[in-house]
């Protein structure tokens, strides 16, 4: 699978710090869960005795306790203790899968199986950050990803927020790439009748947006000069081929908004984006053909040559 070239996002940082916590990622069931030292530990959700979930197990002496004969595994999967057979020094044959993780973005990232690429980085962006999620949603990541790269849906799904019914028009624009191939458009105009959580009102806002890896993207918004400067990131960890769970991260100069004002306003526009991104058929996004694309949608036709050229194949038709 060309998808374990890369690390894909699965929790939030501080994740699983009550007990164990079930995840999904490329169908696969995983547990998270902390060693005594609080360390994270991603582990396949399925006892190697008798194919009990390890998410309903609980610690035991900072290892993992299925919940079903109360074998034990510690952080890299290894099984411990059978408690039926105290004294028993369990074979290798008796671990668990253990995936890689790394922490980056506020969010932990595991290695689904060989990942070569690096992880995604960031360009420079404000020091502020806030990260908000998951959003489990129920169409593939890479449609999720591409809503996030289009701006012609502003006037429609977020009329009177970033859109205006009355400027539909997308001015041209043009994408270049970055020297691993990954799209890019360095300025996008657009009016927007409020850009952010802070807006007083209507203001143009230069857009720039990069695709970062596979299922992550970055934009970044200027307003006018002194507002502030807004990056976002749409990170999406694809769960199974037509759902996925996103997070979102907003890097900002605005030092001063509680976070809960902004994480309303960004709850506020998800909400307006969700309905529609899965009402959209087929889930998975397609990469040869089959939909419409007009001049307004370059982005989205790079992104899919992109995903193609990545040799794609998970979430995608
Ligand atoms: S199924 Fe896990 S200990 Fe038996
Ligand atoms: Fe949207």
């Amino acid at each position: 699978m060309k998808e374990a070239a890369w690390w894909w996002p699965v929790a939030l940082a501080d994740d699983a710090r009550d007990g164990p916590v079930a995840l999904q990622l490329f169908d696969r069931r995983l547990v998270l869960w902390r060693d005594a030292q609080g360390r994270p530990s991603l582990l396949a959700d399925q006892c190697s005795h008798r194919g009990a979930r390890l998410s309903m197990g609980r610690l035991h002496g900072g290892a993992l306790q299925c919940p079903y004969h109360g074998w034990r595994f510690d952080a890299a999967g290894r099984c411990v203790a059978v408690p039926a057979q105290p004294g028993f020094t369990p074979p290798d044959s008796s671990s668990v899968e253990c995936l890689p993780l790394r922490e980056a973005h506020g969010l932990l990232w595991a290695d689904a199986g060989g990942a070569s690429h690096p992880l995604p980085a960031l360009p420079s962006v404000a020091p502020r950050r806030l990260v908000y999620g998951p959003f489990d949603t129920a169409t593939s990541a890479p449609r999720a990803v591409e809503n996030f790269l289009d701006t012609s849906h502003f006037a429609f799904v977020h009329e009177g927020w970033l859109g205006d019914a009355q400027h539909p028009e997308v001015p041209p624009y043009e994408v270049t790439h970055t020297a691993d191939g990954r799209p890019v458009i360095e300025c996008y105009r657009a009016w927007q009748p409020r850009a952010s959580a802070t807006s007083a009102g209507g203001d143009w806002v230069e857009y720039r947006y990069e695709v970062l890896s596979p299922y992550a993207a970055l934009l970044t918004k200027r307003g006018q000069a002194g507002g502030p400067e807004d990056s976002y990131t749409i990170w999406a960890c694809p769960t199974t081929p037509e759902s996925c769970r996103l997070w979102f991260a907003q890097y900002t100069t605005d030092e001063d908004t509680p976070a809960q004002a902004l994480l309303d306003f960004q709850v506020t526009i998800f909400s307006q984006d969700q309905p529609v991104l899965e009402s959209q058929q087929p889930k998975r996004l397609p990469l040869s053909g089959g939909e419409a694309m007009g001049a307004a949608d370059r982005l989205s036709a790079a992104y899919r040559r992109y995903l193609k050229a990545c040799g794609i194949g998970y979430g995608v038709c």
